[in-house]
């Protein structure tokens, strides 16, 4: 019970550093992992805590859409060059097909380049196109699928964007993987239904959680100006990571083969919270420099997906920096 009352987890920046297994006595092993993951019962192991529940850095991603011309996009570029920015923060932003290539070789090394769409697999005779392997070779890191104007403008399915999903992580590519309800669904109560179907829809295919980025992205908040409260966005971020660690959690958990001398029992249950703790859910609808920092308040809240807002550089980047909030002072 000594190692708990004076136990202080480490941060490196917002992650909570994971203990070393061979330097933790068999009998106090839970109570070291108690206090670094996500328990209602344990938040406060020592008093300088920050407020995040996912043990990942805080991301945030700007979604340009289908919005820009060069002149508009060269001043864009150079504000989030010369824009002061915290360094424990993931960020990166997704031009529009046609700029990817000058953003990336305008933008500082600091913010990393997604697209807003690939192909479901090698490219070839698909008209209009764009494959993984096009993205990767001018530099692209990351791709967001399952963005709601895709799924209910375009008429992407759950099955589609799986295949896109699994296909991109396969090639290297990191995924932010778009997730929410229309107004209707959160209307009739199916919020948690919906999202836990478009979950399970990447929780399938997908051959690791270790590249992913959820965004939570209500679609009555998307360009409206409707943000969610940041209650009503804790309760759904709360939701999928409780769903990350019963569905997703538990398969890693029995497909990881461990060798450990001490409790099997204790192993299982780190694993079984670790991809849970460790993946990053964004919320994504109406976020600007005004909101942001009461939504990145919450504790489950790892970050953001940003339309509208993030085509300013210096708006942007007041929401980046909003992982200011995050730190609770000791
Ligand atoms: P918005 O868009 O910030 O303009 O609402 C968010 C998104 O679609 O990712």
């Amino acid at each position: 019970m000594a190692m708990v009352s004076t136990y202080c987890p480490q941060f490196n920046g917002l992650r909570r550093s994971c203990p070393k297994l061979d330097n933790a006595q068999p009998q106090s092993f839970l109570q070291h992992i108690n206090s670094q993951l996500r328990l209602s019962s344990s938040r406060k192991p020592c008093r300088a805590v920050i407020a995040m529940a996912g043990s990942g850095k805080f991301f945030v991603g700007g979604n340009w859409k289908c919005n820009g011309t060069k002149d508009s996009i060269t001043k864009l570029v150079s504000d989030l060059n010369s824009a002061k920015l915290e360094t424990d923060v993931d960020v990166v932003v997704a031009p529009p097909f046609v700029y990817l290539d000058q953003v990336n070789a305008t933008l500082t090394d600091r913010i990393e380049v997604s697209a807003q769409n690939s192909w479901i697999g090698k490219g070839g005779a698909f008209t209009g196109e764009i494959s993984v392997e096009q993205l990767k070779d001018i530099g692209c890191k990351w791709v967001i699928l399952g963005h709601s104007e895709r799924r209910h403008v375009i008429g992407e399915d759950d099955q589609f964007i799986g295949k896109k999903a699994a296909y991109a992580l396969n090639e290297g590519l990191g995924v932010i993987a778009c997730i929410g309800e229309l107004l209707e669904e959160r209307e009739a109560g199916k919020t948690f239904d919906v999202c836990f179907q478009q979950l399970k829809s990447f929780a399938d295919v997908v051959p690791s959680w270790d590249n992913i980025v959820i965004a939570y992205e209500p679609v009555w908040a998307i360009g409206t100006g409707k943000v969610a409260t940041p209650q009503q966005a804790q309760e759904v971020h709360v939701a999928v990571r409780d769903w990350l660690k019963k569905n997703v959690s538990e398969e890693v958990a029995s497909k990881t083969r461990i060798i450990y001398g001490g409790n099997l029992d204790t192993i299982s249950f780190v694993v079984l919270e670790e991809v849970a703790s460790k993946t990053r859910i964004i919320y994504g609808g109406s976020v600007n420099g005004s909101n942001c920092v009461e939504l990145a308040k919450q504790e489950d809240i790892d970050g953001f997906l940003v339309g509208g807002a993030s085509l300013k550089g210096p708006e942007f980047a007041t929401i980046v920096n909003s992982v200011i909030s995050k730190r609770v002072a000791a």
